[in-house]
């Protein structure tokens, strides 16, 4: 007799992102003509830079030859790519090998399956709020208990709040796997070189792993904060990195990313190369590699020319950054984030939970928002917008605010 995975049942709701969007649509069916500005989801809008679009057109016109065409690739994606990959790193200061890069098909996945390698008993702390696929992966594969008043049981919860800037302490208990994201989603905080090193002494000290999520890598503006957790001394013995082309270069359809799982990292039933032949050896079971089109496409991106080219979109969303926060703060708002970040993290107004005031803004404004509760219990009382979207419709959105919105 089959039976089901129970743990699914733990999980405390639909998918955040599915749930917004079910709700758009009723609102939409029940008030017909009108039209949503949508700066819910952090969904990419512009097409892609030039230099892209011809990796990807020259790939297929290759495989539509003898000599140009490939089957299978390697799990862990073509050399020259892993190499671009490599040498990014390097851009910043930071040593990556090219061996201990795997291309996959975006970080989402990789941050769902990376659990996977670790012990079932793993204790997992999670930067609170966060990106729920941090928290959902490890409630499925069974490392929590039941959600109790928005927290799971077992989960240790890493409080973001105004008063730490949103960067949270050092766990005071022994955690086994660490999940950091910075730039933070949803927060849009990113942390200092001094505040990761107090996470690469901690994980080093217990033999923890930080699993740091650097999709919004991009999108700092400030040099003097830290692109990569590579950028910290010792972390390739304690840190694995995620990143992704999609916010960089607008792969949210296209789907690339990458994961960086080096030789040197170390746990406590496991010394230097250990991690990384396991998550070789998952690869090699699960995947097939990212589709050959889509890594030419990517190793454009990576290219001189794909590089400022993707800097000018990068450039272009955080003006659409700039314009929400500078409305939200015009009409009284508090806001955080955006500067370094596609995200800005608002304060909702007194009283008004963070669900209340997706209501709210959506039958005012017309505006789609993200409400912080779906990200964790200390998302509440926040709200989440994103800067990706095309100018005309951030700036209706904005406008719609301005007149619509009762404070
Ligand atoms: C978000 O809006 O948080 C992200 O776009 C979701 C994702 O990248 O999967």
């Amino acid at each position: 007799m089959a039976r089901i995975n129970s743990n699914y049942s733990k999980l405390a709701a639909g998918y955040l992102f599915p749930e917004i969007a079910k709700r758009t649509r009723e609102f939409l069916a029940q008030n017909e003509g009108v039209t949503v500005m949508r700066l819910g989801i952090g969904d990419t809008t512009e097409h892609l830079c030039p230099t892209i679009v011809k990796g990807l057109q020259d790939e297929v016109a290759g495989l539509g030859t003898s000599d140009g065409y490939s089957g299978y690739g390697n799990s862990e994606g073509i050399d020259p790519l892993r190499q671009a990959v490599a040498d990014l790193y390097k851009g910043f200061g930071a040593e990556v090998k090219m061996s201990d890069v795997w291309i996959s098909d975006g970080a989402k996945p990789d941050s769902a399956n990376i659990q996977s390698i670790f012990s079932a008993d793993s204790v997992i702390a999670v930067q609170d709020p966060a990106y729920p696929v941090y928290v959902d992966s490890n409630v499925i594969t069974g490392r929590t208990g039941e959600s109790k008043d928005g927290c799971y049981e077992g989960l240790v919860y890493m409080p973001c709040t105004e008063e730490n800037g949103f960067f949270p302490e050092i766990p005071s208990e022994k955690v086994d796997l660490i999940y950091i994201c910075s730039p933070n989603n949803p927060t849009g905080a990113v942390a200092t070189k001094e505040q990761l090193k107090g996470f690469v002494d901690y994980a080093r000290k217990h033999k923890a792993i930080i699993i740091y999520d650097s999709a919004y890598a991009a999108f700092i503006t400030d040099d003097s904060l830290p692109r990569s957790i590579y950028e910290i001394e010792g972390a390739e013995t304690c840190a694995i990195e995620i990143n992704s082309f999609s916010k960089y270069a607008g792969f949210t359809g296209v789907r690339l990313g990458w994961c960086i799982v080096p030789a040197a990292l170390e746990v406590e039933d496991g010394g230097a190369g250990k991690l990384h032949a396991l998550w070789g050896r998952r690869q090699n079971t699960f995947f097939n590699g990212a589709s050959n089109i889509v890594q030419a496409g990517g190793l454009a991106a990576l290219s001189p020319e794909g590089q400022k080219e993707c800097g000018e979109l990068v450039s272009f969303y955080l003006e659409n950054a700039r314009i929400i926060k500078d409305c939200l703060e015009g009409v009284g708002l508090t806001c955080f984030g955006g500067d370094n970040a596609p995200y800005i993290w608002m304060k909702t107004p007194e009283g008004i939970t963070s669900w209340e005031f997706f209501d709210k803004l959506l039958t005012e404004c017309h505006v789609v928002g993200t409400p912080g509760a779906g990200f964790g219990p200390s998302g509440e009382g926040y709200f989440r917008l994103s800067a990706f979207g095309h100018r005309e419709n951030v700036l209706k959105a904005v406008e719609s605010i301005k007149s619509n919105l009762k404070l």
